[in-house]
């Protein structure tokens, strides 16, 4: 997720995860256009950039980390893959064709991509042939209405290893509550057509629990996650486990000191203050913390409201 999961967050993530409850990581999308362009690309590149201690952890948990890209332009994403697989160590490749926001969609890609088969076969091709490395797509079940089964009948064509579909058409945005039916319609649409590509669905999963409950219901291969992480980042932590304000304050702490270490300036601090409310809510006196964390512009600062909540009381 942009601005969400780049490698310090995903790090966190992997350190408080319970084994074999997290399998799948996805960085945030990159545009290929940035890419493949050489000034362009010093603005994207942080988005693929993993640190060592995170690599460490993926190597020691097993899960997987996943580049996603975007754009419309087959030869760039040829050139992006083939850059991916050169410079890095990723997993596999996603293709994102769901993501909702009008400056991209009037660009022609993400979710503007559905439906448009000839195009998506060029591109799901190009990003195959810059790398040999596994190719998936994320997206929803239409444009205004949905299309789930003209849809995935033609993505369950395609040399892909899984697809993770958004139950929301592009209308939707995120406003409307997923319609998990259409994640059941494409898992018996997989079945008939194409046995060897994963599901994976998407909307509105609240805690690990619920996700197993959807799969049950859908036979899916599995759920991502969106902003249920910033409800509780202890989701994939084992069913009954509930932080003390210790425990949230000290990943707080990481959480910022790791974000300085990593992005030092060059990346705005203010990203980091939609990470407060996950940590900083549910004890007495958060919100006069969260109230004090928002004026703090760097990590000394914000390290010194921890303090002195921590010692003194907040005063
Ligand atoms: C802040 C934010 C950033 C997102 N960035 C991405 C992204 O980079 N790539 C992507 O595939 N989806 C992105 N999404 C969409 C989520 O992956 C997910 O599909 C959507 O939020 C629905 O799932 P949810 O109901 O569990 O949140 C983003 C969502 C949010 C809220």
């Amino acid at each position: 997720m942009e601005d969400v999961t780049d490698t310090v967050f995903r790090e966190l993530l992997l350190s408080i995860a319970s084994p074999g409850k997290l399998h799948l990581l996805f960085t945030e999308f990159t545009s290929v256009e940035g890419l493949c362009h050489p000034r362009g690309r010093q603005a994207v590149i942080h988005r693929l950039h993993v640190n060592d201690s995170e690599h460490d952890l993926l190597k020691q948990t097993g899960v997987k980390l996943i580049a996603q890209i975007w754009g419309v332009n087959p030869e760039k994403y040829f050139k992006a893959a083939r850059f991916i697989a050169e410079n890095y160590s990723f997993d596999g490749i996603d293709l994102n064709m769901g993501c909702p926001v009008d400056k991209i969609v009037k660009q022609g890609a993400c979710s503007a991509l559905i439906g448009q088969n000839a195009l998506v076969n060029e591109i799901v091709e190009a990003t195959r042939e810059g790398s040999k490395l596994p190719v998936s797509i994320k997206t929803r079940t239409g444009i205004k209405n949905h299309q789930t089964e003209g849809w995935m009948a033609h993505l369950l064509t395609l040399n892909i290893s899984a697809i993770t579909l958004h139950a929301r058409t592009q209308k939707m945005m995120s406003l409307k509550p997923a319609e998990w039916n259409q994640i059941a319609l494409a898992v018996k649409l997989r079945n008939e057509i194409n046995p060897e590509i994963k599901i994976l669905g998407n909307g509105d999963i609240e805690s690990y629990a619920h996700g197993l409950q959807r799969i049950e219901e859908t036979d899916a291969d599995g759920i991502m996650v969106g902003r249920g992480i910033f409800s509780n980042p202890w989701f994939f932590t084992d069913n009954d486990f509930m932080p003390e304000t210790d425990e949230k304050l000290n990943l707080l702490e990481k959480h910022i000191h790791l974000y300085t270490q990593t992005w030092g300036t060059h990346r705005n601090f203010n990203i980091l203050k939609r990470f407060f409310k996950i940590y900083v809510s549910g004890f007495e006196g958060a919100a006069a913390l969260r109230a004090d964390l928002m004026q703090c512009n760097n990590e000394e600062q914000a390290m010194g409201a921890i303090y002195n909540f921590r010692n003194l009381g907040g005063k």
